[in-house]
């Protein structure tokens, strides 16, 4: 499965042919300007939650590329306000089957404002289970619900924030990983604002520690997983 990395906590992951968009923030990202954002092509966006550094270019890319974005109830409308109509609401503890497998939507713990001060509902992260299953958690403490997600579907890897002080650190970044049985993990949240930025190779001797792989993509850089 093809996994390209946008920076911050957007990312391209190709499931059975179709291509899912998370978390889109790319034009406000000075780290990202490489990328040309009128050339990526998605059927779908996922939005984990509705603060500014997820949903930033969601209107921009979905308008012109018809993909269907796949969010929370009030999400949903907001974006709805915005002149989208190809939304899918979904909520916390939902699943849906779409033509590339089965989504279901987890807890997240974190808050969720929109950009204008909207309520954005609660965060949630995703469980897509097409081809390999994999988890994105989204901006999130580690929590204990995190136990209840690979019951039933094993997850192959895993896409987790390890920037610390809005979400996860390495240290319970790991946690989260042991506590899903999942071995891989790509890290993103990490190194786009001041508040975030970590020292890299000492996070990556960190995983290696514990006896995970911890892959960090180049922005721009295509993996395969
Ligand atoms: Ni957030
Ligand atoms: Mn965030």
């Amino acid at each position: 499965m093809k996994f390209t990395y946008y920076g911050h906590s957007c990312f391209c992951v190709e499931v059975k042919g179709k291509k899912l968009l998370f978390d889109p923030f790319i034009s406000p990202n000075e780290l990202a300007a490489s990328v040309d954002i009128d050339a990526i092509e998605v059927d779908y966006i996922f939005i984990s939650h509705g603060h500014e550094d997820h949903v930033a270019d969601c209107v921009r890319i979905a308008k012109r590329t018809g993909a269907l974005v796949i969010c929370n109830w009030e999400i949903y409308q907001w974006l709805m306000k915005q002149g989208l109509d190809n939304i899918h609401p979904m909520n916390t503890g939902g699943g849906k089957t779409f033509d590339f497998g089965k989504v279901k939507c987890v807890t997240a713990q974190h808050s969720s404002s929109l950009p204008d001060g909207s309520y954005g509902g609660n965060p949630m992260g995703f469980v897509v289970m097409g081809q390999k299953n994999f988890y994105y958690s989204g901006d999130t403490a580690l929590t204990l619900d995190m136990q209840l997600i690979p019951q039933g579907s094993p997850i192959a890897f895993s896409i987790l924030p390890i920037g610390d002080n809005f979400t996860m650190g390495m240290e319970d970044a790991v946690r989260a990983a042991h506590m899903i049985s999942c071995h891989t993990v790509i890290g993103v949240h990490y190194n786009t604002f001041s508040h975030i930025v970590i020292d890299t190779e000492k996070v990556q001797q960190y995983f290696e520690r514990n006896g995970l792989e911890l892959k960090l993509p180049g922005i721009g850089e295509t993996i395969e997983l």
